[in-house]
């Protein structure tokens, strides 16, 4: 058994500590769909569809200065080993919120009065950081979608675990005994804003600040698997 008391010197998976879980990215995955993505790093893989812009109902819900964005994360049954009761869960409920206000700072929705813009979240395959790759998946399927956009918002875990300051904890890392520390961040790089901070675990001041410079500059790295994905769409007709 792994416990606090074991320092990580070496991650189990053989990466740096600062280095990301390989990563694919992909738009247009879902035909029906007004805007699609698929981002995979590691062995989690979230798929994002987006609908709309289209009228909001019930009108009692419409914002006549601008549209709203409307998110939905759900996990599948099937994405981890242990089934997963289908349906909301007091999870899923907190993450499809976090995941909406990390992606409302990048969309531009004013031209679209008493609208919607739906986000459908999927996750298919879980090894951590979902709701992570969930925002990544989700910012490419708005792009796709030619959502007006302020930015592209990238996602990614760091943390601590067994003293180690790391980036993108897999399952394993997570669930280190007693020794981890998990911080989902969400990162627009051209405005330099944070949109999503959490933290599951204990961290010192000084270790905060060192994961957060971490986690921005791998969002740099994820930016550019996103833009080349967008890009990839346009140069393959
Ligand atoms: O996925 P993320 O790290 O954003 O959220 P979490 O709630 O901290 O969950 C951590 C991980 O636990 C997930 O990524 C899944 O791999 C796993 N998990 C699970 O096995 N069963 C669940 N019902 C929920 C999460």
């Amino acid at each position: 058994m792994v416990t606090a008391t074991n320092a990580y010197n070496k991650r189990m998976d053989g990466r740096n500590f600062d280095e990301l879980r390989e990563i694919e990215a992909k738009v247009g995955v879902v035909k029906s769909a007004d805007g699609s993505a698929m981002f995979k790093i590691g062995d989690t893989i979230a798929i994002a569809a987006v609908r709309g812009p289209r009228d909001l109902y019930p009108r009692f819900m419409q914002n006549p200065k601008g549209g709203i964005l409307r998110c939905s994360y759900n996990m599948m049954s099937f994405s981890v080993d242990e089934r997963i009761r289908p349906g909301p869960s007091r999870r899923s409920r907190e993450i499809t919120l976090v995941t909406e206000n990390a992606l409302m700072p990048a969309v531009d929705l004013s031209e679209f009065p008493n609208s919607v813009v739906d986000v459908f979240i999927e996750i298919v395959q879980a090894d951590a950081g979902t709701r992570c790759a969930g925002i990544c998946a989700a910012s490419l399927a708005l792009a796709d979608a030619g959502i007006p956009m302020r930015d592209l918002v990238c996602a990614v875990s760091v943390g601590k675990v067994g003293g180690k300051i790391l980036v993108d904890l897999n399952k394993y890392e997570e669930d280190y005994e007693d020794g981890s520390s998990d911080m989902p961040v969400a990162f627009l790089p051209r405005r330099n804003e944070i949109s999503l901070l959490q933290l599951d675990g204990g961290m010192k001041k000084e270790e905060i600040l060192n994961a957060l410079e971490l986690a921005k500059k791998s969002c740099v790295e994820i930016l550019e698997v996103q833009r080349n994905a967008l890009m990839g769409k346009y140069k393959n007709g």
